[in-house]
């Protein structure tokens, strides 16, 4: 399925990369005696897509739920648009709060709510909208992630698990954010529906000129989607560069993830002017091993 917008920004250019939008500084965080974090510095700028990876319990969700304030670090600053986090003000939170959405892995819709009233939800907590603009917007949100208008009145229940996605996408931007956070997007999703997915989130870049900051496991989504790539080892951001880049970092995760079986075929993914610049481990083919 091609969205209408999908063809409209397609030769629209990429957003420009401009002012750093999340800065995290020294970073520590830890649970009685377990140090998820320790030193970690992490930027993201306005108009990329991070990709945030690494090993389970590496501490991928403690790091995006601090950012977006639901834990408080242990030490060190984090700042969202310029603003410390820990210093805001409590009015401020709901302004805040307005210029991020947030997908969760489960899709979290509410299921007792209609699509209408899931995607509406956000829009109708903001305060008095009056109720034909409400439905205006629902509709266009509805319309930007692919899915046609009958779908609003379905409970989520009568839903496939792409479909649900992209009603939490449509929800995640209901109050058009700047940034979108995504904790492992395409889970339990089958290659055609992820493939769709990852046009979904092109398209809503280029559109709505959003920055992304993604949880993955998933290495095809990462390698289409981010400009860079976070890998999350040793308590702290290991690297934060280009795929190929990242994937020339002499550290056994890094090894094991990027330059594996799995990861050498997602990688030949890549442009060739991308591909040029990846080490020489990555380029080994893919299909020499033997498959079990
Ligand atoms: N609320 C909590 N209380 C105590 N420990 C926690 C809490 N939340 C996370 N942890 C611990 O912090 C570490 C990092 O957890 P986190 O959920 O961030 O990992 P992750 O990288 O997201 O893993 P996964 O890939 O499995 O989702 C783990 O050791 C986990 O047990
Ligand atoms: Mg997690």
């Amino acid at each position: 399925m091609t969205a209408p917008l999908a063809t409209a920004v397609r030769d629209q250019p990429m957003p420009e990369i401009a002012e750093p939008v999340i800065e995290v500084r020294n970073l520590s965080k830890r649970y009685g005696r377990n140090i998820v974090h320790q030193h970690l510095d992490f930027e993201v700028r306005r108009g990329e897509i991070v990709s945030i990876v690494g090993g389970s319990g590496s501490g991928k969700t403690t790091l995006v739920r601090q950012i977006l304030g639901l834990e408080r670090p242990s030490s060190g600053t984090i700042k969202v648009f310029g603003e410390d986090t820990s210093k805001i003000e409590p009015e401020e939170v709901r302004l805040m709060r307005s210029r991020y959405g947030m997908l969760f892995q489960q899709g979290a819709l509410f299921s007792s709510l209609s699509v209408f009233d899931n995607i509406a939800q956000p829009l109708r907590e903001l305060g008095k909208i009056p109720e034909d603009l409400l439905r205006d917007i629902v509709m266009l949100k509805l319309e930007m992630v692919g899915l046609p208008c009958k779908n609003a009145s379905k409970m989520p229940a009568a839903l496939s698990g792409g479909m649900i996605k992209r009603v939490g996408i449509a929800r995640a931007i209901a109050l058009e954010p700047e940034l979108l956070f995504l904790d492992e997007p395409t889970a339990g999703l089958d290659p055609q529906a992820s493939e769709e997915f990852v046009e979904l989130i092109s398209t809503l870049h280029r559109a709505l000129g959003l920055t992304v900051v993604m949880v993955t496991h998933d290495l095809d989504t990462m390698v289409a989607l981010s400009t860079r790539v976070a890998v999350l080892a040793d308590r702290k951001v290991l690297v934060a560069a280009p795929v190929e880049e990242a994937a020339g970092v002499d550290h056994p995760f890094i090894r094991e993830y990027f330059l594996g079986l799995r990861g050498r075929r997602a990688l030949q993914a890549l442009p060739p002017e991308r591909r040029a610049k990846l080490p020489a481990a990555a380029l080994e083919p893919a299909s020499a091993e033997v498959q079990l």
